[in-house]
């Protein structure tokens, strides 16, 4: 009887420590971190390579007025000098979707009331 009583013990302590355990939830926080959607061939471009390196701040703080020829710069900047495997011919849809999307060539936000 006596092994019998220790299991019990043992399995009871057990289950008064981890019970409570099991009521925690973890609530995530919203992701946040993802281009704006588009129809424009650049948004699945940008989503398939620019997601790696960082996040996608450095995107969002860049001046609203920066046009298509200095997003593209950006673009081969990543590639060219930071070694981003970004194939050629996917530069200038990626600089359209980004400068319409978040630069010069962006619809007017709407205006505030
Ligand atoms: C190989 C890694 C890598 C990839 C992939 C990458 N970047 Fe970058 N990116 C960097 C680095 C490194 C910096 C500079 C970070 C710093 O200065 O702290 C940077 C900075 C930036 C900046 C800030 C301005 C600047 O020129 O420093 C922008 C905008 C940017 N990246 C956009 C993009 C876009 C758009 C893509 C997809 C086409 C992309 N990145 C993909 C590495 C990468």
């Amino acid at each position: 009887m006596k092994p019998l009583r220790l299991f019990s013990l043992v399995t009871l302590t057990a289950a008064a420590v981890l019970a409570p355990l099991g009521a925690i939830e973890i609530t995530l926080p919203a992701e946040t971190d993802r281009l704006i959607e588009s129809p424009l061939p650049g948004y699945a471009l940008a989503t398939t390579y620019c997601y790696t390196c960082h996040s996608t701040d450095y995107v969002r703080v860049q001046p609203p007025g920066m046009n298509r020829a200095a997003w593209r710069a950006s673009v081969v900047k990543m590639q060219k000098t930071f070694g981003a495997p970004i194939p050629d011919d996917v530069i200038d849809p990626i600089a359209e979707y980004l400068a319409r999307t978040y630069g010069a060539e962006r619809a007017a936000a709407p205006a505030k009331k």
